[in-house]
C-alpha cells in the first residue's frame, strides 16, 4: 500500500467549491445524500424510474443468499430497447447518439434512430445465424461503430456478450472463448492504428483454430485487407446485416438475465468472467452516468475517452449514456495521431462540455505541455472526470487549470469492472473537491476502510476498501466459479465486498485511494496481474523462474518489470533474449503486458516457506535500497541480485 505521495496528500488543504450555476442546477442535490441513508432500498427503487420495465420488478434486492443478489426481483426489460427504442418513442430520433470519429479524419454522426435500424439489422442477422438467447458471443474490434452495433444487438437478444480488448493475444482470445463457451465471434479484418491499418482477424483465427465450440465468425469489412477466409466458419458482417430488416421485436427479459461478462484480471494466473446481469446493471450506469456528470441530455455533449474493451467504455461510452440519450464523441484513435492536440481538436470541434479519461492520460499531456491543449477553444468544458487510478495532486490540478480552464469541476471517480458503475466520486454540485481525493461514496452506496482485524477506521486511519452493503450494478458472480466469487470478494472480511484496494480516510472522512494491496498492478489505467506475466514468462523455454512487480512510474502510474532466472542451457542469452521473453509475453497476453525491462538474476528473494518477497524486488525496481530481508531463506540472494544488475549496466554501458 506504499504511495510515495501519501504524506502530501494528507497535507492536501486544497478545496474547490462547486461554481454556483452548476450546483444550482445540479441534478443530484445535497439532500440525495439523507435520503439514501434514511431508506437505500427506496432510494435505490426511485433511481429505477430512469429505465422503462416491460413488467415492473416486485422487490427491489433479494439479498437472502448472500453474496449472491438479485435486483428489482420480477421486473422484465431489453437494455437495447432502453438504450435506442424508448427514445426514438418520444420523438429524439433525429438526435445524435454518436459523434463518431476515427483516426484519419473520417466521421459519422449516428442518430438514435440510425443506431436503432442498425442494430435491428444486426440483432436478425445474429438470429438467422443461430444464435439464441443466452448463447455467448464474443466481440473482438476495433472502435467503430459496429462495434456499439454489435454489443446491443447482443443485448437485445439477450445474448450476452464477451467484449475483449482488441489488444490481447490469440491466447488471451482462446483463454476468454473456451472459459464461458462462445459461440459467435464477431470481428474485424484490421483496424486503424498510428496511420497504419493493423491485422486483427489472424489472431482470431489462431484463437478460434482451438476453440471447438466457435460456429461461426462473422467480419466487419473496415480496413480492406486481405484476410485468410475459412468458408465453413467466416462471414462478412455485410453479408449477415446489411439485407436485414430495419425492424425487430424485441423480447423483454428477466433483471437477472445476464447482460455481458467482461474478463478481467485477478491474483491468479487466469483472468476472471465478471458477470453482469440486466436491470440492475442499466439503473446503476444511467443513474451514475446523471449524477456524477451531471448530465443535461439536451444539451450536453459527452464524451468517454476510453477503448469499449475496458468497461469503462461498456458503462460510459455504451450503455449509460445511451440509456440517458446522451450525445457522445466517439473516438477511434490514439491521442497523439496524427498530432498531439488531437483530443483538443476534436473538443472542440463538437464543442465536448464533459470529458471522462484516465490519469495516465493526463500526465501524458503534462508532458507534452501545456502549449498543445492551449492552442484550442476549450471553453465548452463544464465539467470533467478521470477514472482508472489515483491521481495525484499535481496532475489533477493541471487538468483543473489547463484543461477546465478553473472553472470545470473535477470528479475523480472510483470503481472497478466488478463495480459495474461509479462506487466513490464527488457529486460535481455539492461536493468541494480536493486534489487526489475521490472524496465520498454515492448516495446509495455505503463503503468503508477496514483494518487488518475487519473494523472500521475511525476519519485519518487507512486500511482497506470494501463496499458494506450490495448495489445494483454490481457483480453478480464469475462466470462458472461462484466458488471463486466467493472467495475473492467476499471471504477476506466476511459479509462485505473487498475491493483489493487501500484507502485512507481523512479527518472529514473523505476516501484517499492508495492503489492495489495484492499482486495486481497497474498500467496506465488497465489492470494486469503480476501471476499472469509471470507464468507467461515461465512458459518460455528458456525460463526457470520468474517474478514480477510493478513500479512507480510518473506517467503510466505502474510500470511492470520482471526478474528472470534462465534455464541452465540459456544462459549467456543477452540483450535478443530479453527482447525475445517481451515478445513472449506480448504473444501470450497481449502487447499491453510486456514488461518494461527484464532483468536477468541468479535468484530470487524467497522466504522459507518459498513466497518470492516481491516487495524486495519492487525496491530493486525503484532504485532504492532493499528493505528489510531478514525473513529471507537465504539473506544472500539480494547481495548476488543487486551485483549482477550492476554487472548487467556496466556490459551494457
Ligand atoms: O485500483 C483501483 C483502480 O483501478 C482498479 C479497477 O480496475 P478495472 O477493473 O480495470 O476498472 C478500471 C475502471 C473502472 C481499482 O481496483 N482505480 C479505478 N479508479 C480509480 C482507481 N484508483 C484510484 N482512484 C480511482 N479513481
Amino acid at each position: 500500500m506504499s504511495n510515495p505521495e501519501l504524506s502530501n496528500l494528507l497535507h492536501e488543504t486544497r478545496r474547490f467549491d462547486p461554481p454556483a450555476e452548476l450546483a444550482e442546477h445540479a441534478n443530484l442535490k445535497a439532500d440525495a445524500y439523507a435520503e439514501a441513508k434514511e431508506d437505500r432500498l427506496a432510494f435505490w427503487a426511485k433511481q429505477a424510474e430512469r429505465i422503462t420495465w416491460a413488467e415492473p420488478f416486485t422487490e427491489v434486492l433479494d439479498w437472502s443468499n448472500p453474496p449472491f443478489s438479485k435486483w428489482y426481483v420480477g421486473g422484465k426489460l431489453n437494455a437495447a430497447y432502453n438504450c435506442l427504442d424508448r427514445h426514438v418513442e418520444a420523438g429524439l430520433g433525429d438526435r445524435v447518439a454518436y459523434h463518431f470519429e476515427a483516426e484519419n479524419g473520417d466521421r459519422r454522426d449516428i442518430t438514435y434512430a440510425e443506431l436503432l435500424a442498425e442494430v435491428c439489422q444486426a440483432a436478425n442477422g445474429l438470429t438467422e445465424l443461430g444464435v439464441k438467447t443466452g448463447d455467448r458471443v464474443a466481440i473482438y474490434m476495433p472502435m467503430i461503430p459496429e462495434t456499439v452495433v454489435a454489443m446491443l444487438a447482443c443485448a437485445r437478444i439477450g445474448a450476452p456478450h464477451t467484449v475483449i480488448f482488441a489488444g490481447f493475444s490469440a491466447q488471451s482470445i482462446e483463454d476468454r472463448v473456451k472459459d464461458c463457451g462462445v459461440e459467435v465471434v464477431i470481428t474485424a479484418d484490421g483496424a486503424n492504428r498510428r496511420g497504419k491499418p493493423s491485422a486483427l482477424k489472424p489472431t482470431v483465427d489462431e484463437a478460434v483454430a482451438k476453440c471447438p465450440t466457435v460456429r461461426k465468425v462473422v467480419v466487419v469489412k473496415r480496413t480492406g485487407q486481405d484476410v485468410a477466409w475459412n468458408d465453413d466458419l467466416d462471414v462478412w458482417w455485410s453479408d449477415v446485416v446489411d439485407h436485414q430488416s430495419t425492424e425487430h421485436t424485441c423480447e423483454f427479459f428477466d433483471a437477472e438475465h445476464p447482460l455481458y461478462i467482461m474478463y478481467s484480471s485477478g491474483t491468479t494466473g487466469k483472468p476472471k468472467g465478471v458477470l453482469h446481469t440486466t436491470g440492475g446493471y442499466m439503473v446503476g450506469v444511467s443513474y451514475t452516468h446523471w449524477a456524477v456528470f451531471d448530465l443535461k441530455p439536451d444539451t450536453d455533449v459527452f464524451w468517454t475517452a476510453a477503448d469499449i474493451g475496458w468497461v469503462t467504455g461498456h458503462s460510459y461510452i455504451v450503455y449509460g449514456p445511451l440509456a440517458n440519450a446522451t450525445t457522445s464523441v466517439f473516438y477511434e484513435g490514439t491521442p497523439d495521431t496524427p498530432h498531439q492536440g488531437r483530443w483538443w481538436e476534436i473538443v472542440a470541434k463538437y464543442k465536448v462540455n464533459i470529458l471522462y479519461c484516465a490519469p495516465t492520460a493526463i500526465r501524458t499531456f503534462m508532458k507534452w505541455g501545456r502549449e498543445i491543449p492551449e492552442k484550442f477553444d476549450l471553453s465548452s468544458l463544464r465539467l470533467i472526470g478521470s477514472v482508472g487510478e489515483p491521481i495525484n495532486p499535481e496532475a489533477y490540478m493541471w487538468y483543473r487549470e489547463v484543461i477546465g480552464g478553473n472553472r470545470c469541476p473535477v470528479v475523480d471517480t472510483w470503481w472497478q469492472t466488478e463495480n459495474g458503475m461509479i462506487l466513490i466520486s464527488p457529486l460535481p454540485g455539492v461536493t468541494s473537491g480536493k486534489p487526489g481525493s475521490a472524496m465520498t461514496p454515492l448516495p446509495g452506496v455505503t463503503a468503508a476502510v477496514y483494518d487488518e482485524s475487519g473494523k472500521p477506521v475511525e476519519p485519518g486511519g487507512a486500511g482497506y476498501l470494501v463496499v458494506t452493503e450490495p448495489w445494483p450494478a454490481m457483480l453478480r458472480t464469475l462466470w462458472g466459479d461462484d466458488d471463486r466469487f466467493k472467495e475473492t470478494y467476499w471471504a477476506r472480511f466476511p459479509g462485505v465486498y473487498f475491493s483489493g484496494d487501500g484507502a485512507k480516510l481523512d479527518e472529514d472522512g473523505d476516501f484517499w485511494l492508495l492503489g492495489r494491496v495484492d499482486d495486481v498492478m497497474n498500467v496506465s489505467g488497465h489492470r494486469m496481474s503480476t501471476t499472469e506475466i509471470e507464468s507467461a514468462l515461465v512458459s518460455h523455454p528458456m525460463v526457470a523462474e520468474a517474478a514480477v512487480v510493478g513500479a512507480a512510474d510518473a506517467t503510466t502510474g505502474q510500470s511492470i518489470e520482471a526478474f528472470v532466472i534462465l534455464r541452465e542451457s540459456a544462459k549467456g542469452g543477452g540483450d535478443d533474449l530479453v527482447a525475445e521473453l517481451r515478445n513472449h509475453v506480448a504473444k501470450e497476453i497481449g502487447a499491453i503486458a510486456k514488461p518494461r525491462s527484464i532483468m536477468v538474476v541468479p535468484d530470487l528473494p524467497k522466504t522459507r516457506s518459498g513466497k518470492i518477497m516481491r516487495r524486495l524486488l519492487k525496491d530493486v525496481a525503484e532504485n532504492r535500497e532493499p528493505g528489510d530481508s531478514t525473513t529471507l531463506a537465504d539473506s544472500s540472494v539480494m547481495d548476488l541480485i543487486q551485483e549482477n544488475l550492476s554487472k548487467q549496466s556496466t556490459d551494457e554501458g
